[in-house]
C-alpha cells in the first residue's frame, strides 16, 4: 500500500520520537501537520521537507486548552484531510511520592493525557472520513508501575485506558488505533532521565528513534483489514 499522499498530523514534531517519525513519513511523502512549541525547529523541518511535501506547522502549547482548540480549529479549516494522528507529544518526571509536586502532576496529565484526548476528540470527525489511523506513543511505564515514578506511570496508564476505549469506540468506523509501549529510547528526554537518575548516559544502548519510525510505518503498511493493537519495544539485553 503506498503511503505517498496521506496527511499526517503528529505533536510532539520537534524531537526525539516525533521528530524521527516526521523525518521517516516525509520521506514517503507523507504531508506532514507539525505541532510543539518550538517554532524554529518546526520551521527548519518545514524548509527540508516542502519541496517534497506539503508542511503545515502549527505552534502548540498543550498546557492552554485554547491553543489545543485553536490548532485543532485551523487543521479542520485548512487542512481537509486527516489519514494518521500520531501523540507523540510527552513530558517526564521521577521523584518519591513523598517529595512528589501536585504541579508536576497537573502539568503531566495536561500534556501527556488531557491534549491528546481533546486533540483526538476534535479531530476525530475528520478522521473517520479518512478511515484513518491514530497512534498512541505510550511507554513500559503505562503498563507496570515501578518506584520512584508513580505520576509519569498512573498518566500512562491512563493514556493505555483512553486509546484502548477510544479504539472499542471507533473500529465500527474503520478506524485503527495502536499504541505503542516503549522502553528507553535515545532523545533529549531519555538524556534527561539519565540526569535525574544521575547515570551517565550511552544512547547507543537504547532503541533509536529511527528504530521507532519504522515500527510505525511498517504498522500503517499492513492492509487495513488487519489491525495491530500494541506493540512492545524495548532494548536488546546484550551482555557487553
Ligand atoms: N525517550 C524514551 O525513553 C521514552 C520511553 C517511553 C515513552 N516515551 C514517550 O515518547 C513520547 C516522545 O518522547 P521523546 O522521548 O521523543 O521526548 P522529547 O525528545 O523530549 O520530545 C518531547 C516532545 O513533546 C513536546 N512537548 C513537550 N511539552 C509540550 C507542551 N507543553 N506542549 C506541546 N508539546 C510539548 C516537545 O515539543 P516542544 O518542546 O516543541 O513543545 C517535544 O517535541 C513521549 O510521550 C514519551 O513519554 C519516551
Amino acid at each position: 500500500m503506498s503511503l505517498a499522499g496521506k496527511t499526517a498530523v503528529i505533536t510532539g514534531a520537534s524531537s526525539g520520537i516525533g521528530y524521527a517519525i516526521a523525518c521517516h513519513m516525509a520521506s514517503l511523502k507523507i504531508n506532514l501537520v507539525l505541532l510543539g512549541r518550538n517554532t524554529s525547529k518546526l520551521e527548519e523541518m518545514r524548509s527540508v521537507y516542502q519541496d517534497r511535501v506539503c508542511v503545515d506547522v502549527f505552534r502548540t502549547d498543550f498546557l492552554e486548552e485554547s491553543q489545543i482548540q485553536e490548532t485543532a480549529h485551523q487543521i479542520i479549516e485548512n487542512i481537509d484531510t486527516i489519514d494518521i494522528l500520531v501523540h507523540s507529544a510527552g513530558l517526564y518526571s521521577r521523584g518519591e511520592f513523598t517529595a512528589s509536586s501536585m504541579s508536576a502532576l497537573d502539568e503531566l496529565y495536561l500534556v501527556n493525557l488531557r491534549a491528546p484526548f481533546l486533540l483526538t476528540k476534535l479531530l476525530l470527525p475528520t478522521i473517520k472520513k479518512k478511515e484513518g489511523q491514530i497512534i498512541v506513543i505510550n511507554s513500559s511505564c503505562g503498563l507496570k508501575a515501578n518506584a520512584g515514578i508513580s505520576q509519569y506511570s498512573a498518566v500512562k496508564h491512563g493514556v493505555k485506558a483512553m486509546t484502548d476505549s477510544l479504539r472499542g469506540e471507533v473500529n465500527k468506523d474503520g478506524v485503527r488505533v495502536l499504541s505503542l509501549f516503549l522502553g528507553r529510547t535515545a532523545t533529549p528526554m531519555q538524556a534527561f532521565v539519565h540526569k535525574l537518575e544521575k547515570k551517565s548516559y550511552h544512547p547507543a544502548n537504547f532503541i533509536q528513534p529511527e528504530d521507532v519510525a519504522e515500527i510505525v510505518i511498517s504498522s500503517l503498511n499492513i492492509p487495513h483489514r488487519t489491525e495491530i493493537t500494541d506493540i512492545i519495544i524495548r532494548p536488546t539485553m546484550k551482555l557487553s
